[in-house]
């Protein structure tokens, strides 16, 4: 299937209103999209204990999970910053484990036609494993 990034970029863009980030202040919206063309969307949550925050993939991720969607194919990512923002570390592993054939797009809120593309295996060469 081709996959209309443009599209799923935008999704990212409109799940980002969902945003709950009175601490940071950065709004975070991120879009999954499944072998079969289901978009499910999601943002990030923060708490005032900090370090229960959890980023848009993640909480897009275990939306679609738990709602037994699979095979991701792609994922896009929409924040206010230049070049649009780089999935952290622990939602690469997180990504590499539930999505790793996908593509990653991400883009700056404030210039969603400028899409950059990377894959999971190439943000996350070497990700932690049960089995070596
Ligand atoms: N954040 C995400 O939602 N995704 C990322 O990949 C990195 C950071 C969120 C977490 C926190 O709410 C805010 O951005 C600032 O770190």
């Amino acid at each position: 299937m081709k996959i209309d990034s443009k599209k799923l970029v935008l999704a990212a863009a409109q799940a980002r209103a969902g945003s709950l980030s009175p601490y940071s202040k950065f709004k975070v919206g991120a879009a999954l999209l499944t072998k079969s063309g289901e978009i499910i969307g999601g943002a990030n949550v923060e708490s005032a204990s900090y370090g229960l925050t959890c980023c848009a993939e993640r909480i897009a991720l275990f939306k679609a999970l738990t709602d037994g969607k699979k095979d991701f194919i792609a994922v896009a990512v929409v924040a206010r910053c230049a070049g649009g923002p780089m999935p952290c570390g622990a939602c690469r592993q997180l990504l590499a484990e539930y999505a790793p054939d996908a593509k990653v797009f991400v883009a700056d809120s404030d210039e969603l036609a400028t899409v950059r593309a990377f894959t999971v295996r190439k943000l996350l060469p070497a990700a932690f494993s049960l089995r070596s």
